[in-house]
């Protein structure tokens, strides 16, 4: 099973979006294995963001990510980096497809209300940036004999 990295952005927070974002995961049959509401810095952001540092948006997506605190979440499932990532839709909310969150709720760029982790090698490394183990709980989901068949778990 994969695990991911999903951050609910301070424009979701403040329109509303958070119990939406997440039941869209529920829904889709995804365990949440890890959340929490924490304020984002510049040291994690220029982490986080670092193949954008150059870029002359830079500044302005930080500043969009501290404005308030953050939702973090991990969601765990057979190929959930890729599940997530597709859920989302495309980066800029105008050309995301209806039926994804930002296709429904963004049209924006960058008030495109949750990041999500595009590689499994991505979403290890932002796991570990923003949770500590302690934080990421491995329990049973009792429905999984619903969720998959024999072979595929
Ligand atoms: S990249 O270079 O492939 O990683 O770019 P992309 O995946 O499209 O975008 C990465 C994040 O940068 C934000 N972004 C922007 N913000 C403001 N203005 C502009 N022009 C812009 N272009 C990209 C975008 O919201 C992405 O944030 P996340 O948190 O990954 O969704």
């Amino acid at each position: 099973m994969e695990k991911t990295l999903v951050i609910i952005k301070p424009g979701a927070i403040q329109r509303g979006f958070i119990g939406e974002v997440i039941h869209r995961f529920e829904r889709k049959g995804l365990q949440l294995c890890g959340i929490k509401m924490m304020q984002l810095t510049d040291e994690i952001l220029v982490e986080h963001y670092a193949h954008l540092v150059q870029r002359p948006f830079f500044k302005r997506i930080k500043d969009s990510m501290m404005i308030t605190p953050v939702i973090v979440c991990c969601w765990k499932g057979i190929d959930a980096v890729h599940i997530v990532h597709e859920m989302a839709g495309k980066t800029n909310g105008r050309e995301a497809s209806i039926g994804t969150i930002r296709g429904d709720f963004s049209v924006s760029v960058q008030e495109n209300i949750i990041h999500t982790s595009d590689t499994v090698e991505n979403a290890k490394a932002e796991l570990d940036r923003f949770f500590n183990e302690k934080e990421i709980f491995d329990f049973d989901q009792h429905n999984i004999n619903f969720l998959y068949a024999n072979d595929e778990i």
